[in-house]
Parts: structure tokens; C-alpha cells; sequence
């Protein structure tokens, strides 16, 4: 009974104006902490398999990972336990609420970590130079205008060799009823060209997840 509920408020916040402005514009939600908890749901790990994702990541400890719009810090925290305290985690949002809440639930792990909470600007992550092995970026790709030129700068904060995934919905009957309209979503070949035109290229493309595509990129 206490799963129907939950999934019958899941829907419901889905389907909520509030939330589905959000999920395609790049403006602050109505009610922050809803939409923060409806990120970290665990109906969300069916189709996100935020397991598998790590594992295919192949992430060491002593790695330094920057999570690029990391909302509830749902990935942030498994960054935390890949990388352990002896690599690095950077938290990056334009929100400083939605920081402070990533923080506090990477506080309640009650593990060792290091990490950083950094406040981004809408066309500057704020990573500090050469400082990264892996970029992550999970739905957040289509919240960022100027793409190429984005990813372009942020060829300064990569060390040698280092990756930037990213994870986003399809924008096609793939993702499903996501409660929100698809226009504002970008397609994969798009991605993949604004990546080229930035310096970089696909090097590997997992297809495990249902409603999203998964691209990993080098610098050229
Ligand atoms: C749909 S949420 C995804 C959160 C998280 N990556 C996840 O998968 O659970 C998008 C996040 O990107 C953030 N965001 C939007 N524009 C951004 C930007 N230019 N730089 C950094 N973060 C941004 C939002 O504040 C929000 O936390």
C-alpha cells in the first residue's frame, strides 16, 4: 500500500507544472526540496541503474570527478564511495539550495570524503585548473546554452587523458511520459557534433539504460 502511495505521488509531482518547467527550462523550481527529493526517488534508480553506471565508469580511488549539475547530489554521493577520501568529488551547481542539500546528504553517508561544493555561473563550472579525470553530466546537458563553447573552456580543468560523460534523456518515445515537453531536449547526434566542434571526440557509447543515451568523450 505504502509503495502504491508513493508511486501515486511520484506521478503526481511528474506531472506537476512546477516541476516540468524545470525540467526544461534553466530556472530555479517552485518548491526546491520536492524536486530535490523526486531526483533522489528510488523509483528513478529503475531506469537510472545508478550501479551499473558507476561500474561502466570504471572509476579508481584517487580519482578526481566533477558531477556537472549535481541537483540532490544522487551521483555525487556514489563519486564519493567510487573515489573513496583519497580522490576528489566536485559538487557543481548554479543553486546554491540545491548544494547545501547535496552536502548535507553527502554528510549523512557518515563516511570519510573528500569533496567540494562549488557554485557555478550559468557559462562557467568554476573547476579549478587541470584538476579532472571524469566530468559527469546527468540531465543537465540541455540546461547549458552555448554548448561548444562551453565545453571548449572547460578543457582547462581536464588533466591529460580525462573523459566527460554524459548522460541525458532521449528526446523521442525512448524516454517515455516524462511529464514534461521534449523540445528543449537535445538529440545524441547533436551532442555528439557540438563535441566535435569543441575538440572533442566519442570514444565509447554504452546503451544500457531505457530512456537515455550514455556518450563518453576525450579531447582530440
Ligand atoms: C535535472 S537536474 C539533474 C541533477 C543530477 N545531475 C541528477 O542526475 O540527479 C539538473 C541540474 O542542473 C543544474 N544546472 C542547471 N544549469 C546549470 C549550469 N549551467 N551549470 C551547472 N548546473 C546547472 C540545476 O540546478 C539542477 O540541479
Amino acid at each position: 500500500m505504502k509503495t502504491i502511495i508513493l508511486f501515486v505521488a511520484f506521478c503526481a509531482l511528474l506531472a506537476s507544472p512546477a516541476l516540468a518547467e524545470e525540467q526544461h527550462q534553466h530556472r530555479r523550481p517552485d518548491d526546491i526540496k520536492q524536486y530535490l527529493e523526486h531526483l533522489d526517488s528510488t523509483e528513478r534508480d529503475r531506469y537510472q541503474k545508478p550501479d551499473k553506471v558507476i561500474e561502466v565508469l570504471k572509476l579508481k580511488p584517487g580519482m578526481a570527478v566533477a558531477d556537472l549539475g549535481s541537483g540532490s547530489g544522487y551521483f555525487t554521493r556514489r563519486f564519493i564511495e567510487a573515489v573513496t577520501e583519497t580522490g576528489m568529488v566536485y559538487a557543481v551547481d548554479v543553486e546554491p539550495e540545491m548544494l547545501a542539500y547535496a552536502k548535507e546528504s553527502v554528510i549523512h553517508m557518515h563516511i570519510p570524503y573528500t569533496a567540494e561544493f562549488i557554485l557555478a555561473r550559468p557559462d562557467n563550472p568554476n573547476l579549478p585548473f587541470e584538476s579532472l579525470d571524469l566530468l559527469f553530466v546527468c540531465n543537465t546537458i540541455h540546461h547549458l546554452e552555448e554548448r561548444s563553447k562551453y565545453f571548449s573552456n572547460l578543457k582547462s580543468s581536464l588533466k591529460s587523458g580525462a573523459r566527460i560523460a554524459i548522460v541525458d534523456f532521449y528526446p523521442d518515445e525512448r524516454s517515455g511520459d516524462l511529464g514534461f515537453p521534449k523540445h528543449h531536449l537535445v538529440a545524441r547526434d547533436t551532442i555528439v557534433q557540438e563535441m566535435a566542434a569543441a575538440g572533442y571526440q566519442l570514444t565509447r557509447e554504452h546503451s544500457f539504460l531505457p530512456k537515455q543515451y550514455f556518450l563518453e568523450f576525450v579531447a582530440k
